[in-house]
């Protein structure tokens, strides 16, 4: 997804860009651009592609100038072309202004007409060389208010960050539903659309909510509404460190973070299994702990793993918590007319807390009236400050595209929430202290199944060349079974369908083929015969049978071609072992093909776009 990084100060600003630019490309982009400033008029150069390539061209450049100010920009292509020419930075045709910007001008085509009448020229297909085109229109020698004027014009979102040609030492940034924080150092402010590209600099940083701009100069910092009403900011200290963020001996970030997970969740555990007292710890809800108890409705909102992780508390809510619960996708409930009763709990799942979708569902939810709850993992985003209260996962950056540590993450939040609310209701003292001994287990379990790397690595290379692959699972392990199969299509591009174990019969059988690799998950539980019913009914038409399995099932080895266990946990829990051998097996089977892991084609980290 496009990202941001901006700085006014007293350093050299070229190598300083470049590498933040480098610390946003984890979230995805097709093309990069830099605008240099420091004396009247800019510096502006572009390339589509990798950084690299605009790292080059300026090399080349040996004319690149050393201003200290300046902002880049990486493009993930969503009007126009990823071309050199859509590249950010944007200038007005009279080089008066430039412009980077992160989201989508709905009514560009419409002020597009309008310029265009007014004889401006264009040359891109891009909504924001509208936007730098507006506040050149409305310039008259002060940028703030050409930026004011122009922004009172635009619909849709923006964080974006603007220089003018006549102002040589201003930075002007404004944001409206995509992010933008300000780093604030000595004398000196880096602005970016992520804390990653900030943390190097600085720890200090201000967000800026919706609505809201600054102007920033050396050592001069205003804070104002788009409507140029002051505001006072806070600032804060961001969470996590640089050494977080970079690899730690890891060749990808994903394998890095897959092996994080012990770690991650006793992370997200910490400070909230009280063993003591046997109980469970949510600070960040107190406020509403009585709603939450008393709800008799459960929306679950998030997009891609997210979303999975909801199917998962659907299952924790129901049947720990009693609480009827649905989980939507965001896209499709924002524009459902989603009925919303007294009583309804909307919970917005997101690693980022910044999906568009999801954001917009919750702000459907929370028009009509429910309790919103977040489950995020970025502090701060804006996921987490919209929702009413919230739980943060604390499992650290999540780098690589494919989510991993956050989908356990999720869960584990999931599962204390409902333990929360069952207590309250009908569990047990003895029951829930049973379920937290259970999950003060998990990291030393997660740690038994990781030890398999290598094994699964000799079963991914085996099937690797497969183009299609089964997932396969039934309950609690059916959405582990998605989320199987959507790793492996994310990062290996192999096609790969997921399916509640029983429906294969009822036209995906129809695919299998003598060879195809389907993946069980057969952990012991309620439906554990059933399940061994269905794998007789794929190995029977020639399929190669994966199974996801308990230690100690002699019965399944006769059964399946090939056996990774997990440990023994309550079966609401088995989702958190039984998703680590699916990652492992994406992960090793898109090495063996040579795939980008971190940075899948198409892909990106935050879809911050419809
Ligand atoms: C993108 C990512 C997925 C992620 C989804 C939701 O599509 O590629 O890995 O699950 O967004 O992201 P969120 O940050 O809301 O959890």
């Amino acid at each position: 997804m496009c990202g941001i990084i901006a700085y006014v100060g007293h350093k050299d600003v070229q190598p300083l860009l470049l590498e933040g630019l480098k610390r946003l490309e984890y979230r995805g982009y097709d093309s990069a651009g830099i605008c240099i400033g420091g004396e009247p008029g800019f510096f502006v150069r572009k390339a589509a592609g990798r950084i690299s390539v605009l790292e080059s061209l300026l090399d080349e450049e040996r004319a690149a100038p050393h201003g200290r100010i300046g902002m880049a920009h990486t493009r993930w292509a969503t009007h126009g072309a990823p071309t050199e020419i859509n590249a950010h930075p944007h200038t007005d045709d009279k080089q008066l202004v430039a412009v980077v910007h992160n989201g989508i001008i709905e009514n560009y085509v419409a002020i597009k007409q309008f310029l265009t009448d007014k004889g401006h020229k264009f040359v891109s297909q891009t909504d924001t060389e509208v936007l730098a085109m507006l506040i050149g229109h409305f310039y008259q020698g002060n940028l703030t208010r050409a930026v004011q004027a122009a922004l009172h014009e635009v619909r849709g979102t923006y964080g974006l960050a603007a220089m003018g040609a006549e102002e040589p030492e201003t930075l002007v940034v404004a944001r409206r539903g995509s992010p933008l924080i300000i780093g604030v150092g000595k004398e000196e402010y880096v602005v970016a659309s992520d804390a990653a590209a900030i943390v190097e600099h600085t720890t200090q940083v201000v967000y800026l909510n919706d609505n809201e701009m600054a102007v920033l100069a050396p050592g001069t910092f205003k804070t104002m509404t788009i409507d140029d009403i002051p505001v006072t900011k806070e600032v804060q200290e961001v969470e996590f460190s640089l050494q977080q963020i970079e690899l730690g001996g890891y060749p990808h970030f994903m394998i890095k973070e897959i092996f994080e997970q012990p770690e991650a969740i006793a992370n997200c555990l910490r400070g909230r299994l009280d063993k003591n007292e046997g109980r469970v710890v949510l600070g960040g809800l107190s406020q509403y702990s009585r709603d939450i108890v008393r709800a008799r409705r459960i929306i679950i909102m998030g997009c891609g793993t997210a979303w999975h992780a909801g199917l998962v508390g659907e299952f924790l809510f129901e049947d720990l918590a009693k609480i009827p619960t649905e989980v939507e996708y965001a896209s499709e409930f924002r524009y459902r007319n989603p009925i919303i009763e007294d009583g309804t709990i909307a919970i917005a799942i997101s690693q980022s807390g910044e999906t568009a979708d999801t954001l917009a569902a919750l702000r459907e939810a929370k028009d009509r009236g429910a309790l919103s709850l977040g489950i995020v993992n970025i502090v701060g985003s804006t996921i987490a400050r919209e929702t009413d209260a919230g739980i943060y996962l604390h499992v650290g950056p999540e780098i690589g595209v494919a989510s991993t540590k956050a989908f356990c993450g999720q869960i584990v939040v999931e599962a204390l929430l409902a333990l929360t609310i069952a207590r309250r209701k009908y569990m047990s003292q003895s029951v829930l202290e049973e379920f937290l001994r259970a999950l003060d287990r998990i990291p030393n379990q997660m740690r038994l199944v990781l030890r398999q790397s290598d094994l699964i690595r000799q079963v991914a290379s085996q099937y690797s060349h497969r183009d299609n692959w089964l997932f396969l699972g039934r309950g609690f392990n059916y959405p582990v079974a998605l989320e199987g199969a959507l790793k492996l299509k994310e990062i290996s591009y192999i096609h790969a369908e997921g399916l509640p174990a029983a429906e294969m019969k009822h036209g995906p059988i129809a695919l299998i083929n003598p060879g195809m690799p389907a993946v069980f998950i057969a952990t012991r539980g309620t439906q554990y015969e059933k399940l061994l019913g269905n794998i007789q009914e794929v190995k029977a038409r020639g399929a190669k049978i994966i199974a996801v399995a308990n230690e100690g099932d002699d019965h399944i080895s006769h059964v399946a071609d090939h056996v990774l266990t997990v440990p023994d946990t309550i079966e609401p829990l088995q989702p958190l072992l039984t998703v680590l051998p699916l990652q492992l097996l994406a992960y090793h089977a898109a090495v063996e093909r040579g795939c980008n892991v971190d940075k899948p084609r198409n892909l990106a980290k935050s879809v911050t776009v419809e």
